[in-house]
Formats: structure tokens, sequence, C-alpha cells
């Protein structure tokens, strides 16, 4: 009785000890992966490629950063996007499968913004209604702050009174910023581009860009205006703020968003979220948006050369491969005449900005455009 209540005893203890060492061998694998302790993804090398070339811009409208290093800006990126992760939803990240870029892309599929105000509807909008809009009417949407019936009947384009004010300040900015992104989400077209009233749209040019990216890619296109990542200084919940570091693509020169990022950035973009957003770095708009890809998202600004503001000395850019560029703009750099050199069947004075000049040799079929004699030159 005895031995065997000890050996039955035994028999449970020694059952017990194997259940338990089965239990702790278990735990690990019945854990979710520790997602937060991965070390920190190097940063692809896009960012540094750009800088010698920029190296002749002025600087922007804020404050910036003189150090470069891929590592303190990763730094500062997983902080903000650590404590993002805290008041926000957090967007699904680093998805490495998007389907092969097989289906082609075509003008309709992307979303063009133009950015203006009121005050240049004739003076600005009336020579992109001539040029490049004329080619992508049912794509392209101007962003307003004052309703003006005469040149939405007389165009028959899309013109969208944002019901921001017509000041110039960040607010009036970032308020326009807001709109265009909530129009683009509702478009379902996917690619969302925004450029300046003062921005030709080479669009066989964009087109092609945008064709060798797929949409559902997290992809970031523009130029940017410095040579170095912009130094904000980021508002925290309690008080104080802390210093974040990201590049960001000059709204001037234009920039293109894929929907698959565009999506990602809903927390932070929709709905009048982007004010909110803005107002936390206190920045303009087109610095919003980098701050949301590149230090809250953690997606990398692809940098291109082929967009082009008016603070670039646009006489620069060599005559062969004007036609190639994707935007192109005029006027504002050093109070001299800054239009890009291309030569064609309009003199100076009659197309001061050259946009008609670019646009009758992609389209020379345009009926106001001159029959150019062979040999003729300007
Ligand atoms: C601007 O205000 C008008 C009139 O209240 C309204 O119909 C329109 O939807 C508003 N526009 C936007 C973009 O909210």
């Amino acid at each position: 009785m005895h031995i065997a209540s000890v050996g039955v005893s035994k028999s449970c203890f020694l059952f017990s000890l194997a259940l338990c060492s089965l239990l702790l061998l278990l735990i690990p694998a019945l854990q979710s992966p520790p997602r937060q302790l991965e070390p920190p993804q190097p940063r692809p090398h896009a960012k540094s490629a750009s800088s010698e070339q920029h190296a002749n811009l002025p600087t922007g409208t804020a404050s910036a950063g003189s150090t470069n290093t891929d590592a303190g800006l990763s730094r500062s990126s997983e902080v903000i996007a650590e404590s993002a992760r805290t008041d926000v939803p957090s967007p699904k990240r680093n998805v490495e499968s998007w389907p092969r870029n097989t289906d082609q892309l075509e003008l309709k599929d992307i979303f063009i913004a133009v950015k203006t105000t009121r005050k240049y509807h004739r003076s600005r909008l009336e020579l992109l209604f001539q040029t490049w809009v004329s080619q992508a009417k049912e794509q392209t949407f101007i962003f307003t702050d004052g309703d003006d019936r005469e040149l939405q009947l007389k165009t028959g384009t899309n013109i969208i009174n944002t019901n921001c004010s017509a000041a110039h300040n960040r607010q009036a900015l970032c308020c326009k910023m807001s709109v265009e992104y909530d129009k683009f989400i509702e478009s379902q077209k996917k690619w969302f581009c925004h450029v300046d009233d003062d921005n030709y749209v080479i669009l066989p040019s964009l087109l092609r860009l945008l064709s060798s990216y797929h949409h559902s890619q997290d992809i970031y296109l523009g130029r940017p205006s410095l040579d170095h990542p912009i130094e904000a200084a980021e508002r925290v919940k309690s008080d104080g703020t802390m210093s974040v570091k990201f590049w960001f693509a000059t709204g001037g020169a234009g920039f293109c968003i894929s929907r698959g990022l565009a999506l990602k950035m809903s927390p932070w973009a929709s709905l009048g979220n982007f004010i909110t957003t803005a107002e936390k770095i206190r920045l303009p708009d087109d610095c919003t948006i980098g701050y949301i890809i590149e230090a809250l998202l953690e997606v990398t600004l692809t940098h291109t050369h082929l967009f082009h503001s008016h603070l670039e000395n646009l006489q620069k850019l060599p005559v062969p491969t004007v036609l190639h560029q994707v935007t192109l703009s005029y006027g504002g750099f050093e109070n001299r005449r800054n239009v890009v050199s291309i030569v064609g069947g309009f003199s100076l004075t009659e197309d001061p900005t050259r946009f008609k000049t670019v646009h009758c040799l992609l389209y020379p079929d345009t009926e106001w455009c001159p029959k150019l004699k062979p040999g003729h030159t300007n």
C-alpha cells in the first residue's frame, strides 16, 4: 500500500515535471514575435544621392539642421514613430511583397492637384488651361479659395473651392492640402500628384516616371529644396518639443505619392487631421507631407531631378533635356527672368514663361501653335 502510493506520487511528480518542461518549451512559440525589439532597418541609399546636384539651391521656409547622418535621422524617426503609435492607430508597415508592375498605367489613373488662389485665376491658370491642362482635363483638379463660375464653364475643368483663406500662410496652405488629400482619396485614382499654378506638367514624362513604380508600393517622389534633411521641433503631448529630422519634396516643384502610401497617411492627413499634424511641427504644407511620410511612416523620399520649381536657376537646364523633365516653372529666381532656355515658335516677348513654346514642341498639332518652317530659328 505504502510502497504503491509512493510509486504513484513519484510517477505523478515525474509526469508534472515533464508537463511543466513541455509548457516552458512551448511558451516562446506561443508568444507573438517581439516586433518592437527588432533592430532598425538600414535606411535605403536614396537619401544622400542628390546632395551635390542641389548645391546651388536657396534655403527653404524653415530652419534646417546641418548634419546629414542617416543614423541620426533614423533614430529620431524611430522615436517619433514610437510616440505616434501611442495616440493613433499604427498603419501597417514594412510590406515587402507588392505585386509586380504588370498593368499599364494610364493618364486617367493620375490625380493632378493644382494649388492656386483667386487672384491668379486670370494671370496664371489661363496659361495652364491653354497648355498642359487641356491634355489632362478629366484628371486635373484646381484647388482654389474662391468661386469662379465663368472659368469653370469656359474651361470645363474641375475647379474646387476649398473655402480656405486666400492668405499665403501656413494655415491656408495646409487647409488646401488637406482638401486635396481628401479629394484624391475619394477619387480612387492610383497616384496623387500635387503641383503649383506656375508649373508646367510634361504629361508623357510624368506617365513614364510613374510607370516604373506600382501604386501599391510606398512611393513618395519629388525634389528636395534643401541639400540636407530639415530639422523641426515637434510638439510632444505633455510640454516641450522634440527634434525631428526628415527630407521633404518642395511643393513648388510638384511631388507625387502612390495610393498605397497615401492610404497609410490617413491617420495624420484625412478629414482635417492634416491641419492638426501641421500645427504639431508648425511647418508649411509640403514639409508636413514629408514629416508624415518620412518621420512618422518611415518611408523614404525618392529624390528626383525631373521636378523643377522657380527656386532653381531654370536657365541652367540643358536644352536637349527640357522636354524630358516632369515639371517646369518660371520666374522668381534672383529677380532675373528665370525661364527654361528653349527655342521654338514664340519669342520671349510672346511667351515670357516659355510654356507655350514647350507645349508646341510637345503637341505641334495644337491649333494655336505656329507652323514652323524648316530651318526656322528664333
Ligand atoms: C465650400 O462651401 C460650400 C458652401 O458652403 C460647400 O458647398 C462646399 O462643399 C465647400 N467646399 C469644400 C471643399 O468643403
